[in-house]
Formats: C-alpha cells, structure tokens, sequence
C-alpha cells in the first residue's frame, strides 16, 4: 500500500505570526494522495490552499506535523537536498506563469535542466521536445511578453515538466485565462497526466476541471474535507 502513495501528509500545521496575532491557517489536515491520481482543492480565498501547495512542494516549512512525498520525509531534508528534492520529484505551476521575461520560451524551460547539471545541448533538445508536446513547437525562440496568456502557461507547464517529475502541483493555473483557454490547459493537463503517469493536485475555483478529476477536497478551518463533488 505504501509504495502506491505520493503524497502521505500527518497532521499537518501551518501558523503564520501577522501584526495582529498569530494565524492557524492549517489546523490538522491528513491527506494520502495515491500515484497517478488527481485531486482537486477548492475553497474560500485565504483558506490556505497556496500554503498547502508550497508545503507539499517543499517550498514552505510546516509548524508541525509530516508531510511524505514518495516515502521521503521532506522536512528532514536539508539544503541540497530539499533543492535536489524540489528539482526533481515536483513540478509547480502558478496561476501567474512565474517566467523569466528576459528569456525566450526555450530558455525558460530548459532553466531547470540546466540547475540539475545538465549541458545546454541536451538540456535545450530536451525542452525543444516538451515545448512541441504543449503545442508550443513553433514558438521557442519568443519571449514571454509575445506570448498569449494561454500560451505563456503552457510554457510554465513545460518548465514544469522538463525534469520529468511524478508529482505534479498547480495552483490555480486556469485562474487568470478566459473559459476557451482555460478548457485547452485543463485538457493539456490531463493529457499529460495520461501521457506520463503524472500525480496531480490542482488547486482550482473552476468546478467543471475539479469535477473532471479523481477526487476534490475542500479546505474549510483549516482541515480537509474529502470528495465534496465527486
Ligand atoms: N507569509 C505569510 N505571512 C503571513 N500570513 C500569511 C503568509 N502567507 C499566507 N498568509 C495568510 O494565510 C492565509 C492563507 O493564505 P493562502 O494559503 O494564500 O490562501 P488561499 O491560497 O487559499 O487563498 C491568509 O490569511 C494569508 O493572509
Ligand atoms: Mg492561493
């Protein structure tokens, strides 16, 4: 049963110290995330789904509890490691594409590559590749600035998937895109799910997606409620 979980989450608590006191964002939340599955988190803004997100990213810390990604213990991870880690094993997408602007397409995406190790050879071969399975083949060598919205997040979803990782994290990645766009990401995202045997967490306010996927959780106090939709 183990080797089957992705994402295995203990009692997890995030408090953040504003100016005005302290503030429970996750009080508690136990989530276990099969391989090849996809789970949709909704809920109310400032509910804590982007904490959430970052924290099975490893790109937040917890206040406490576990959070396991593929057995390994993120948080006892350190340095290079939880670097290596987020490299590797995960793939982010944001709901602003998050690109360099300065850079074309391919550079953006080959960027991840290159802080793995690898020569720009292979490392621009290799995002040429994911580039053309986003549809995107065409436009390498544009920056982002002369790129539609649509466009731009494929391109984020490349650079997410350039280093080939098994989990899959997107937050709100059809937030900022008109409903014909958003249906071609949503459609792109599954496809990859399909193509690469992705695990995927889709945080999104878009019914239609999270009821097109295995499972939708709500974040509602500070805990999970499960399959409020499915
Ligand atoms: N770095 C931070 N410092 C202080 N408060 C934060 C920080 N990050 C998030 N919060 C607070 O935590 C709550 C949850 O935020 P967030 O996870 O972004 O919610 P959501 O993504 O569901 O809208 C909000 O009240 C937000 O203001
Ligand atoms: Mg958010």
């Amino acid at each position: 049963m183990t080797d089957q979980l992705m994402v295995e989450v203990r009692q997890l608590c995030k408090s953040f110290q504003a100016p005005g006191g302290q503030i429970d964002v996750l009080r508690g939340i136990d989530l276990l995330i099969k391989k090849n599955e996809r789970v949709a988190v909704v809920g109310t803004s400032g509910a804590g789904k982007t904490t959430l997100m970052h924290i099975l990213g490893g790109l937040d810390s917890p206040t406490s509890g576990e959070v396991r990604v593929e057995g390994e213990n993120l948080f006892s991870l350190r340095g290079n490691a939880l670097d290596a880690f987020r490299n590797r094993t995960v793939g982010f997408v944001f709901q602003f594409h998050q690109l360099l602007p300065e850079f074309t397409a391919l550079e953006n995406v080959m960027m991840p590559r290159l802080i793995a190790g690898e020569k720009r050879g292979p490392a621009s071969e290799k995002a040429a590749a994911v580039l053309s399975e986003v549809g995107l083949g065409h436009r390498l060598k544009h920056k982002p600035g002369a790129l539609s919205g649509g466009e731009q997040q494929r391109v984020a979803i490349a650079r997410a998937l350039v280093n080939e990782p098994q989990l899959l994290l997107a937050d709100e990645p059809t937030g900022n895109l008109d409903t014909g766009t958003s249906d071609e990401i949503v459609s792109l995202l599954n496809r990859m799910h399909d193509s690469r045997g992705l695990t995927m967490v889709i945080v999104t306010h878009n019914i239609p997606l999270a009821a097109g996927l295995d499972r939708t959780l709500k974040i509602e106090d500070g805990v999970l409620a499960g399959d409020v939709l499915n």
